[in-house]
């Protein structure tokens, strides 16, 4: 994988989000540090650049929801760190709940789609925020909002740490989204790859030799 800075024209604000630009430099994998070295070939996101946009995305969200009472339905288990520090920033009155979803085993392809957990809190009649880590295909959006539509909802607004538009198969876009990423596997802030890099504190790109053994033994590696 060659790692580049995306060209200056490409760096600009999404003017339909507000997505920040992300800024990949090919000497990033020196700021990796050492004990993740072997794993992350570089930093896509550092903790401090998150901590900028997800403010900005909590002052946004702020302002569409004056006056309203939140629900706020996060997937399971990627937005873990991304929830926590996006919910804190927001002064809003919300109720939290979660639905587990998951695509069906440890690759890197989103593959089937599983419930694990349903909601609790009613949301019919109310304005509810979907969260999610990362928008890649679309199917698990997709198949949220359907199954939240249903339950007759005031409105739904969705948030996403990352965009993947490269990669999507859904006709879907989520209302606030932080960073618009290129088709890189990335790992860390919640986000996994089989389970493990959840807590790094910054986004990472994977080394393909890491997810191509994790493939080949089954996550046994
Ligand atoms: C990941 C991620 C999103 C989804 C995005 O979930 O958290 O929910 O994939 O992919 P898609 O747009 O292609 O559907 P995953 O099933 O890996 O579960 P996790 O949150 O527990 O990691």
């Amino acid at each position: 994988m060659t790692l580049t800075r995306q060209p200056e024209n490409a760096r600009t604000r999404n003017k339909a989000t507000g997505a920040a630009p992300i800024r990949v430099a090919a000497d990033a994998a020196g700021e990796v540090p050492e004990r993740w070295r072997k794993e992350v070939a570089c930093i896509l996101i550092t903790d401090k650049e998150i901590a900028i946009r997800v403010a900005e995305m909590s002052r946004q969200i702020e302002r569409d929801f004056t006056g309203r009472e939140l629900v706020v339905v996060s997937l399971l288990t990627g937005t873990v760190m991304f929830l926590a520090d996006l919910i804190r920033n927001l002064s809003l009155p919300l109720r939290l709940d979660f639905m587990g979803v998951s695509s069906y085993g440890a690759g890197t392809e989103s593959g089937e789609l599983v419930f694990t957990k349903e909601l609790r809190i009613s949301v019919r009649g109310r304005d509810v925020l979907l969260v999610d880590d990362i928008l890649d295909t679309g199917r698990t959006m997709s198949r949220v909002l359907a199954k939240l539509k249903a339950l007759k909802p005031r409105r739904i607004r969705t948030c996403v740490l990352l965009n993947k538009a490269a990669r999507r198969a859904e006709p879907v876009e989520a209302d606030y989204v932080g960073f618009d990423i290129p088709d890189f596997f990335v790992v860390g802030y919640g986000l996994d790859f089989a389970e493990r890099y959840r807590n790094l504190p910054f986004v990472g790109v994977l080394h393909p030799q890491v997810y191509a053994q994790g493939k080949k033994k089954k996550v046994e590696f």
